[in-house]
C-alpha cells in the first residue's frame, strides 16, 4: 500500500508540473542573414520541453535527416542541444522522428510485424541514449492516413505500448531516468478518428503535442485562419482549436497530458480580388514567400513577404 500511496504522490508532482514544449528544425540553418537559427542559438530558460525535428525512420531503425545533425568534423546540431541543456539542468531535449514530409511508408513498414516493432523499440532506446535525448517524440502525420492503412491505427498503439515497456523496464537495470515518450497528434476530425485509440495511447505517453494549426490550408478558395481558436467558416466548423482539445479530452487524455500547439506563423493568400481583404475573401493561391522562411503561402511571426 505503502509503495502505491509514493507512486501516485511521485506521479502527481512529475505530471502536475507546467509544460512548455518547443520544437525546434534543423533545417532552420539554412535561413539567411538573421533568420539563420541553430541548435545553440536556443534559449536555455525559455522552453521546459525542447524537441528537436526531425529524424525519419529507416528500417527498424532511427536515421538523421541532416548532414549536421552529427557531424565528424566538427560541432553538430545534436551536441548543440546537449550543450543548451548543460546551461539549464532541468530542460529536457527530446528527439522527434516522423513530421509531414517524412510521410507514413516508413512507419507503416516499421510496425508491420510485432518483431520489427520489438527491434525498432530497443534501438531507438540506443540511439536516443548514444546521443544523450531525454525521450522520444513520435510525430507520424498520420497512422491510417497519407497511404497508411485502416489497421495502422492499432499498429500505432502497439508501437505507443511496445515502447514505454522497453523505456520502463531500461530503467530497472540502467538506474538512469526513464526515456520520455511524447507524440504530435493531429486535430481535424476525421484523421483524429481514424488514426488513434486516444484513450490507450494517452495513458503510456508522458504527453501528446496537439498540431492544433494548419487546420486550413486551401490556397483556391477564401482566406482563413490556419489555427482559428473557436467556428471557422462553413464547411470547416470543426476545424478549430477548441474543437480538437475538447474531443481529445473528451475521448481520454488527462488534462495535464494534452499541450496545445500554437502556430508561431500565419497562411497567406494572393486575393482574387484586392478590395476583399477580409476573413473569406476569395483567393488565387499561396502568397509571396516570406525573406526568411522563403516557403510560398506561409509567413513567420517575425517576417513580412519578399513582394513588402
Ligand atoms: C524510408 O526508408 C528508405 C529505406 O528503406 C530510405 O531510403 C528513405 O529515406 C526513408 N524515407 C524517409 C522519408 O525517411
Amino acid at each position: 500500500m505503502c509503495s502505491i500511496g509514493l507512486i501516485i504522490v511521485f506521479r502527481g508532482i512529475v505530471y502536475g508540473n507546467y509544460k512548455r514544449v518547443c520544437y525546434f528544425t534543423n533545417w532552420a540553418q539554412y535561413r539567411d542573414g538573421i533568420g539563420k537559427y541553430m541548435a545553440n542559438d536556443i534559449d536555455p530558460y525559455l522552453c521546459t520541453h525542447v524537441i528537436y525535428a526531425f529524424a525519419k525512420v529507416v528500417g527498424n531503425n532511427i536515421e538523421p535527416y541532416e548532414w549536421n545533425d552529427i557531424n565528424e568534423w566538427g560541432k553538430g546540431q545534436y551536441e548543440m542541444i546537449r550543450d543548451v541543456r548543460s546551461k539549464n539542468p532541468v530542460l529536457k531535449i527530446l528527439l522527434a522522428i516522423g513530421g509531414w514530409n517524412h510521410g507514413s511508408d516508413n512507419f507503416t513498414l516499421m510496425v508491420a510485424t510485432q518483431s520489427n516493432i520489438d527491434a525498432f523499440a530497443s534501438n531507438s532506446m540506443t540511439f536516443l541514449r548514444a546521443n544523450s535525448f531525454d525521450g522520444l517524440d513520435l510525430d507520424w502525420e498520420y497512422p491510417a492516413n497519407r497511404g497508411s492503412p485502416p489497421e495502422d491505427k492499432q499498429r500505432f498503439t502497439q508501437l505507443v505500448e511496445q515502447l514505454r515497456t522497453k523505456y520502463d523496464n531500461e530503467v530497472l537495470t540502467s538506474g538512469r531516468s526513464r526515456l520520455l515518450l511524447t507524440a504530435a497528434v493531429a486535430a481535424g476530425k476525421s484523421t483524429i478518428e481514424s488514426a488513434y485509440e486516444i484513450e490507450k495511447i494517452a495513458k503510456h505517453l508522458d504527453f501528446i503535442n496537439l498540431m492544433s494549426y494548419d487546420l486550413f490550408s486551401d490556397y483556391n478558395s477564401v482566406a482563413q485562419h490556419n489555427s482559428p481558436l473557436y467556428k471557422s467558416l462553413a464547411p470547416n466548423e470543426a476545424f478549430n482549436v477548441n474543437f480538437a482539445i475538447n474531443m481529445w479530452l473528451n475521448e481520454g487524455t488527462p488534462k495535464h497530458k494534452l499541450i496545445l500547439g500554437i502556430a508561431t506563423y500565419g497562411r497567406s493568400f494572393i486575393l482574387r480580388d484586392t478590395t476583399q481583404t477580409g476573413l473569406g475573401a476569395p483567393t488565387m493561391g499561396a502568397g509571396t514567400p516570406g525573406t526568411f522562411t522563403k516557403e510560398k503561402g506561409f509567413l513567420s511571426y517575425y517576417e513580412k513577404s519578399l513582394g513588402g
